[in-house]
């Protein structure tokens, strides 16, 4: 491989770029951006993704980016104990799931769905008359089905398939449009593929019945039928008290009723749950653009979890959000990384996947919240990671916290200290 000086060959016009193997293509990156050898070695190296499976994932491939995979510890939901892996870049997410589902682990979480719907629009415009339009086209539900369920014979044999037709009008800036929803129950896929090909093929109907034209047929992410709930109750003992359990309230109070505190209070629960769906190879982005949209379906953008006072004083949590996640299809059934993380989270539904992410997500912003209305962030961050130093270290049990405090209090959280530490406790 020849690795030329930066500007070697500065057009971003490469002729046939698409049909080269990764290394080809890696070396006309490098000389493009004068990468050093050890540079581009670096990027040759695709890690435990084979190169051709990742040249078959996306276009252009010439790299793979490693995240670390954490593994959540004491997640217990709806009775069965369960280890979590997630994909990560930032430090303390990991902790925090395990600290929130440590702290309620004997109850654990108990979670739900509302079902395995997804929705698919399809945009009719110029419509002539739009009401009128709506009532044929829910007329023709039975037409609707049998095209859908035409386009993916396997998911209606798995127990999928077509189950309803809405039809919603919109006042536009383009003036009214006929917009129709196919309701399809896409089992164990996240079902983008399933649902884009039923919303294609209706769509030329949609357009003869509607008498306008037709121009969007997709999915929509804001998968509202598709919510999971997970609950967990925090014993008052096992938090640290009343105040912590008011600060934890307010922190909830506050998100609930300003978007910009609602904005942050969503992204932690998100690093918990994006960690998991990149873990097991689900879309981020399909599950981040339906928590948001969900979080402003009043026209407010609040808090996606809420917090409330047991009857016995003890702190409740909970969680409702659209999970669209699959186990088939996609980067989950092919990648070797996600297989494997699937693999330990011993799941066999795309339902059991999205409660147990539901919990992870819950879990997130107890650990957050507590840490923001308690110690803070920074020294949060620094406990959870001493923590984490201390277990690495071999503690066990009420060793953690101990040799963690003694790690936060010399405000030095290095894995020798706490060897030492250890050693001292356990004598
Ligand atoms: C940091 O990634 C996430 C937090 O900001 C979440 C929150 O403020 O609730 C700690």
């Amino acid at each position: 491989m020849t690795v030329a000086r930066h500007g070697a060959n500065r057009s971003s016009r490469i002729a046939g770029f698409h049909r080269k193997p990764p290394q080809e293509r890696l070396d006309l990156v490098a000389s493009f951006a004068g990468l050093d050898a050890a540079t581009a070695a670096h990027l040759a190296d695709m890690g435990n993704l084979p190169p051709q499976l990742a040249d078959k994932m996306i276009e252009n491939v010439i790299a793979t980016m490693n995240v670390p995979i954490g593994i959540a510890t004491n997640m217990k939901v709806d009775g069965e104990d369960v280890l979590i892996p997630m994909a990560t870049e930032e430090s303390s997410v990991v902790a925090a799931v395990c600290n929130a589902a440590r702290q309620t682990y004997d109850a654990g979480f108990t979670t739900s769905v509302s079902g395995t719907l997804m929705i698919a629009q399809v945009q009719a415009v110029e419509v002539p008359d739009p009401y009128a339009a709506r009532l044929r086209l829910l007329e023709k539900r039975d037409e609707i089905k049998a095209i859908c369920d035409a386009c993916d014979p396997l998911l209606v044999k798995l127990g999928g398939g077509f189950r309803d037709v809405e039809v919603r009008i919109l006042d536009t800036l383009g003036g009214p449009m006929v917009i129709t929803h196919l309701i399809v129950d896409t089992r164990d896929a996240m079902g983008a593929n399933a649902v884009n090909t039923m919303a294609e093929k209706i769509a030329p109907h949609i357009a003869t019945w509607s008498g306008g034209r037709v121009f969007l047929r997709i999915l929509s992410n804001l998968a509202d039928r598709r919510l999971a709930r997970a609950h967990a109750v925090w014993r008052l003992e096992d938090i640290g008290g009343e105040s912590v359990r008011d600060g934890i309230i307010s922190a909830y109070q506050f998100a609930e009723a300003d978007p910009y505190r609602a904005a942050t209070h969503n992204k932690g629960i998100m690093n918990g749950i994006s960690a998991v769906i990149l873990a097991t190879g689900n879309d981020t982005r399909a599950v981040e653009a339906g928590a948001h949209a969900f979080a402003a379906r009043s026209g407010r953008y609040t808090s996606l979890t809420r917090y409330e006072i047991t009857k016995d004083g003890h702190l409740s949590g909970s969680i409702e959000l659209p999970l669209a996640v699959g186990l088939i299809g996609g980067a989950t059934k092919i990648h070797p990384t996600a297989q494997a993380c699937l693999k330990i989270l011993g799941v066999t539904t795309a339902e059991r996947l999205a409660r147990i992410i539901a919990a992870v997500g819950l879990a997130q912003n107890f650990s957050a919240l507590k840490a923001l209305a308690t110690v803070g962030i920074q020294s949060g961050h620094m406990a959870l990671h001493a923590q984490n130093i201390a277990i690495m270290a071999g503690a066990v049990g009420d060793e953690v916290e101990a040799v963690a405090k003694v790690l936060v209090e010399r405000a030095t959280v290095r894995i020798d200290i706490a060897q030492e530490v250890l050693d001292i406790i356990r004598r």
